[in-house]
């Protein structure tokens, strides 16, 4: 038989077979392997081990069969060399970040991120002395001067959240290898594509080093799991699995055995959510209680062409902002029906969230104008139910106001 080149295969057949076209006996589904720790045959085993032999199963924390097929699996959809499972976006964030970086380092990332990882990078990393600096999307020529010889990563995502703006890849790539070249020195070059997801776009085709992503949210797709993946070369992804079992950020199996469920699904549950957030949009345009609908895919985005340009489809991600401030968006958000008033998102449920009461919060007023954000907003992670619905819930919620 033909060698099966896996890395050409579509997004929807590697993300529910992985690397197992071929013939064999056993289930359809994942095992899950809940166990903490292995038996070994004899101590030989233990003494291969000892000896770094990568092959032997020792403890969970290290590695464990049910996570490892997910990190197959998501490195396969990325177009990766390898991955991370962790328990969580943030786990999967700070391990990747302290991989790289060391007391007198230096990250220049965009200010609006998400929130979790922005008040990580102001609160936390500062006390092991590793310094950030913020560069204007806009004005990503700046990265000549923010970039010294101190810079270790550069970080961003795209689109940004709640605010769903755009930062260009290319361009951020090749000021940041300009730099690179001019100092002899690796910059790491990280993304979050969480809001995104690889379906909607492809990081690495860019020249991008690392994908951290949250499994909790499109991944997952179903409001039940918490996870973050990080994907990068077999080196980087190493260093990550090492500085992992130090500080146990390592994935459940249980929650690996939901996480390979929903990536069965991915490509159905999000090329909807794709479709639904853009009818929305188009929808909540025309209501007047809406001063404006924030959404890539709109032409009345202010960089509309740029993400036509790196993005193949636009996300399920639509943000609002209504009339009468914060009070109009409470007003609205408890008058759903459809949508749930909840934080997260990605799931199949739409979900909305005030970002100045959730993502947004402990920010001081500069903080938000810097992050583009309003009392007034609403973020709405658009689902996977009927549009009609959907849309007549906001109208009706609108019309509260
Ligand atoms: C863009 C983005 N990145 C990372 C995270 C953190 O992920 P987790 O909540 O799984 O730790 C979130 C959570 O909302 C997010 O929205």
């Amino acid at each position: 038989m033909k060698k099966i080149k896996y890395r050409e295969l579509s997004l929807a057949t590697k993300s529910i077979h992985g690397k197992h076209l071929h013939a064999f006996k056993g289930p359809v589904t994942l095992p899950i392997y809940q166990t903490s720790t292995y038996r070994f045959e004899n101590s030989n085993d233990a003494i291969r081990y000892a000896q770094g032999d990568p092959n032997v199963l020792v403890y969970t924390r290290y590695h464990n069969p049910s996570v490892n097929e997910v990190e197959d699996r998501i490195t396969l959809m990325e177009n990766g060399e390898a991955a991370a499972l962790f328990s969580s976006g943030m786990a999967a964030i700070s391990t990747a970040i302290l991989s790289v970086c060391k007391s007198g380092d230096e990250i220049v990332s965009t200010p609006a991120l998400y929130g979790g990882t922005y008040r990580f990078f102001r609160d936390t990393l500062p006390n092991y002395g590793i310094n950030i600096k913020h560069v204007d999307p806009l004005s990503l020529e700046d990265l000549a001067y923010l970039i010294t010889p101190k810079t270790k990563v550069v970080y961003f995502e795209t689109p940004t959240n709640p605010t769903l703006a755009l930062v260009d890849i290319e361009k951020l790539v090749k000021l940041t290898r300009k730099m690179e070249k001019e100092f002899r020195k690796k910059i790491t070059i990280i993304i979050d594509n969480t809001f995104a997801t690889i379906l909607n776009q492809k990081p690495f085709d860019f020249g991008v080093d690392v994908i951290v992503e949250s499994t909790t949210k499109y991944l997952g797709g179903h409001a039940d799991l918490m996870g973050g993946v990080v994907v990068g070369s077999k080196k980087f992804i190493h260093n990550v699995k090492e500085l992992a079992k130090h500080l146990g950020g390592c994935a459940d199996p249980f929650a690996a055995f939901l996480l390979d469920r929903s990536l069965k699904t991915f490509e159905l549950r999000v090329q909807r959510q794709n479709q639904n957030a853009m009818a929305l949009a188009k929808a909540l345009e025309k209501y007047p209680k809406v001063n404006r609908v924030i959404y890539p895919g709109l032409p009345s985005h202010p960089q509309h062409k740029l993400a036509k340009k790196q993005m193949s489809d636009f996300g399920g991600m639509v943000t609002v902002e209504v009339k009468g401030g914060v009070k109009g968006a409470v007003k609205v958000c408890d008058s759903l029906k459809v949508a749930i008033n909840a934080m997260s998102l990605g799931g199949v449920e739409t979900l909305v969230s005030i970002p100045v009461y959730s993502s947004h919060v402990k920010m001081s007023k500069e903080e938000l104008a810097k992050h583009g954000v309003t009392p007034g907003m609403i973020r709405i992670s658009v689902g996977v139910e009927g549009i009609q619905d959907l849309i007549e819930d906001f109208k009706q919620a609108l019309g509260k106001l």
